[in-house]
């Protein structure tokens, strides 16, 4: 018999959930592209999508075991991962629905620090809370090592808890250099072209990016890495991190006069 009642795991959504919405915003998930949602709960994130014209299925082991798995140029894995209490299996649903995934792969599980509030025994790597369901809390770096050990591809973290894994290498690098652009206003620049002509430069942050999903508080990086980019980008630089529509400063304030 289960140990644990994991679809009472499945939340009903009014709206997209995180990471499907987080995939839209990044551009990493278009209204042209296939979507599979693997482990899709009650579906809602399925009726959202479609309701945006997106082509979209799902399976639900539990709520929609009789659809077929197949592939989609997106495929989510939303908080699937961490409601499985066997590992092994937790990494068959990560290979399968890498398999299915023609161009991206997003996976989302919560976070340590998202489970101080809740009671529970303690089962295998997780714990079993009141309601017998079973949660897994990750630490991001925890979460990207696991990802990469299973799907061979470096996860690109979108968020705590949110990553990307793209099929083609070009796609993680498009995704990448939209993510770290230089910003001065009035004048129009071609963030590609920056990024582009400073990748050697722009390397450190673009690993932390790669695996924070947010700009590095002061000394996070080295000094010699940080005045890399204040040499390269002059006196007040304002080196962002994210989309132009969520100006994020990528050197964090106090490291010196570059991000000031
Ligand atoms: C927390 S819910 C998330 C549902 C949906 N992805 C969302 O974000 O709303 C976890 C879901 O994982 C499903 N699940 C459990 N074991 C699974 C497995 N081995 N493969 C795929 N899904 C599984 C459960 O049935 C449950 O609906």
């Amino acid at each position: 018999m289960q140990p644990v009642a994991r679809h009472r795991t499945a939340l009903s959504r009014g709206a997209l959930s995180r990471p499907l919405a987080l995939a839209l915003a990044d551009g990493v998930l278009c209204a042209d592209q296939s979507v599979f949602d693997y482990g899709c709960g009650k579906g809602d994130d399925l009726r959202n999508l479609r309701s945006l014209g997106v082509d979209a299925d799902g399976w639900d082991p539990s709520h929609r075991p009789a659809v077929e798995r197949r592939p989609a140029d997106v495929v989510n894995l939303g908080y699937v991962v961490n409601v499985i209490e066997d590992p092994q299996e937790r990494a068959r649903a990560l290979a399968d629905a890498w398999r299915l995934a023609n161009q991206v792969l997003v996976v989302a599980a919560r976070m340590t620090w998202d489970s101080r509030d809740l009671v529970g025994r303690p089962h295998g790597d997780g714990l079993v809370t009141r309601t017998g369901t079973f949660q897994k809390f990750y630490e991001q770096a925890e979460l990207a090592a696991w990802i990469e050990q299973i799907t061979g591809s470096r996860p690109l973290a979108a968020a705590p808890g949110i990553f990307y894994v793209f099929r083609d290498e070009a796609r993680a690098q498009a995704f990448l250099s939209s993510r770290v652009y230089v910003y001065r206003p009035r004048v129009a620049i071609d963030p590609h072209a920056v990024y582009e002509a400073h990748q050697e430069v722009l390397a450190p942050l673009v690993e932390f990016l790669t695996a924070h999903a947010r700009p590095p508080r002061p000394g996070e990086l080295t000094a010699d890495d940080h005045a890399a980019v204040r040499d390269a980008f002059g006196d007040r630089p304002q080196a962002e991190a994210g989309s132009p529509g969520h100006e994020r400063r990528l050197l964090g304030a106090g490291q010196g006069s570059a991000a000031e």
